[in-house]
Parts: structure tokens; sequence; C-alpha cells
């Protein structure tokens, strides 16, 4: 787990931390980070949650909402929180699944990118925000997106 993506679990979990029964509604936020809930942050949540490791565990594969594996190897949230959706989130959702051509929830058939709208990622003043694999975008335009995925296609295919 990279430094960027730690703080990012951290910024989704303040609103839950030391709230009782919001346990669900902290590993929802962290899937809507990742697009499933990575082991690592799945301790961060027993961590901050202040509940068990196996609790956390019993949650994950209870309930079939849950993903412990992710969906692409390229995860981008599309944030459609308050701010972001006065920013015009709409407009960026739909330049990215036409760029990709895939809907909210979908992931590309050669299993590169995967696509999903989240709530509010924590970093409201830089509306409009997309979290790719991790990696904040602030401020974004729908005309940047095309470029913005061929880097992540050619930086993924000389991995
Ligand atoms: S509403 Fe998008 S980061 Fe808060």
């Amino acid at each position: 787990m990279t430094a960027e993506n730690k703080e990012l679990t951290l910024g989704v979990l303040k609103k839950w931390k030391g709230k009782r029964g919001a346990l669900i509604m902290a590993l929802h936020d962290v899937q809507g980070l990742y697009g499933y809930v990575p082991w690592d942050d799945a301790v961060i949540v027993a961590e901050e949650m202040g509940v068990p490791v196996a609790r956390i565990y019993e949650v994950l594969t209870f309930y079939n909402y849950f993903k412990t594996k992710s969906p692409g190897k390229v995860i981008i949230s599309v944030c459609d929180g308050t701010a972001c959706h006065i920013k015009g989130a709409s407009d960026v959702l739909a330049k990215m699944e036409e760029t990709l051509g895939i809907k909210d929830g979908e992931t590309t058939p050669d299993e590169m990118f995967h696509l999903q709208v989240v709530r509010c990622l924590g970093c409201c003043g830089l509306a409009l925000v997309v979290v790719i694999n991790g990696k904040t975008y602030g401020r974004v335009d729908p005309v940047t997106i095309p470029g913005i995925i061929k880097e992540w296609r050619e930086q993924m295919e000389g991995a």
C-alpha cells in the first residue's frame, strides 16, 4: 500500500471513526475508493473503528456486495458528492463512459479498467475529483479525460 492510498483510506474513514454501527458504511466507502476492499485497508478499518480484524473478515465474506479482489487493473472512481456534482460530475462520468466504452460499475472486456461512481472522497476543495488507482485528479474537465485514460493505458501496457 502506498502512503497516498493510506491517506485516502484514512480520509474516508474520518467521518465514521468512533460511530457505533458504522462499520458497513466505512467498508462501503473503502470499496468506493478502490473498487474492492484490499486486505491492508481492511486492517486499517479494524484499527480505526476499534473492531477485531476477524469481525471485518466476517462482514466481507457475509455480504455478497463486498469484493475482496480487484475487478480491474485500473480502478477509476468518479466522485458524485455534492461539491463534485455541482461542478459537473455527470459530464465527467459521461465522457469516461464514452472513452472507455463501459458504464458505471462495469469493467472493460480486457479487465484493464473498472469505472465506478462514489460519494464524497473528502477533498471537496479540489472538486471535481477523480481518483485512479489511488492517484487524485482535481478540477477535472471532461476534455482532459481521453488523455488521462491514454496515459494509464500506456503505463499499464508498458508495465
Ligand atoms: S464531493 Fe467530491 S470530493 Fe467531496
